[in-house]
């Protein structure tokens, strides 16, 4: 069993998607793959019911789903920073009940399971806990999604030293260009090659349109975090 919480260097880098594609790559080599969204803010009716477009798709995603409300225990109406979110519809959120949600997820032994977290990894469920907390309750490594834009080499270092100063393992990062044409791309990809000290598990280019978990799958490698299950 290989669990993962997925953080980004922000919101939007792409965390949903390389999650997705992530599940698929495991999904193509006959693995069993689920992915989880244990917070989410921003609801739709979808089908009769309300859902959150990030666990609509690591749902999808997965060759081994969950049904929807072991996918997203805890989904906030408004698309806005979790805890104003939280506050405004009456909901607490805590941290070590977000990480039992995961941990219930991974009770099937799943070959490899993928919480995502929602936005970076401080953002604040309430005035004391942050997204870190579910990370450091669950103990899980954890894999950085690097949305390649200036600015995200100070992101991603600040993220994988917040990430490392928790104790916990940073298992692997995914460059990936959520935007068409970052200038010095490949010099930026290396920098944080250098400095990072993590596998990187894949370079996912800007796929307009043809963003699909499929299509993300193909750049990416997630034997690092499989071999984390045969360890
Ligand atoms: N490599 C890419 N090529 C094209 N579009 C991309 C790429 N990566 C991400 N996107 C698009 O950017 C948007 C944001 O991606 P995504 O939802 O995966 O980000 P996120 O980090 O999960 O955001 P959130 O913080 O809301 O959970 C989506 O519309 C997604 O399809
Ligand atoms: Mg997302």
């Amino acid at each position: 069993m290989a669990e993962f919480f997925v953080t980004g260097t922000d919101t939007g880098v792409g965390k949903s998607l390389v999650s997705a594609g992530l599940l698929r790559a495991a999904a193509a080599r006959g693995l069993r793959s689920t992915g989880v969204k244990p917070l989410a803010a921003g609801a739709r009716f979808v089908d009769g019911a309300w859902a959150n477009d990030d666990a609509l798709l690591l749902q999808a995603a997965s060759s081994a789903p969950l049904d929807y409300a072991a996918t997203n225990p805890v989904l906030l109406q408004a698309a806005m920073a979790p805890h104003v979110a939280a506050v405004a519809e009456g909901v607490t959120l805590d941290a070590v009940v977000l990480a039992g949600h995961c941990r219930n997820a991974a009770r099937l032994g799943q070959d490899l399971l993928l919480a995502e977290g929602a936005g970076g990894w401080l953002v604040p469920l309430d005035a004391q806990q942050t997204m870190a907390d579910v990370a450091v309750a669950l103990g899980w490594p954890v894999v950085l999604v690097v949305g390649m834009r200036l600015g995200c080499l100070n992101h991603a270092l600040l993220s994988a030293q917040a990430i490392r100063g928790a104790g916990l393992a940073l298992a692997g990062w995914v460059a990936n260009s959520a935007w068409p044409a970052m200038p010095a791309l490949a010099e930026n990809i290396a920098t944080l090659e250098a400095r990072l000290a993590a596998p990187r598990l894949g370079t996912v280019p800007w796929l307009a349109a043809a963003a699909t978990p499929d299509a993300v799958a193909r750049h990416l490698d997630p034997e690092p975090l499989l071999a984390r299950r045969r360890a």
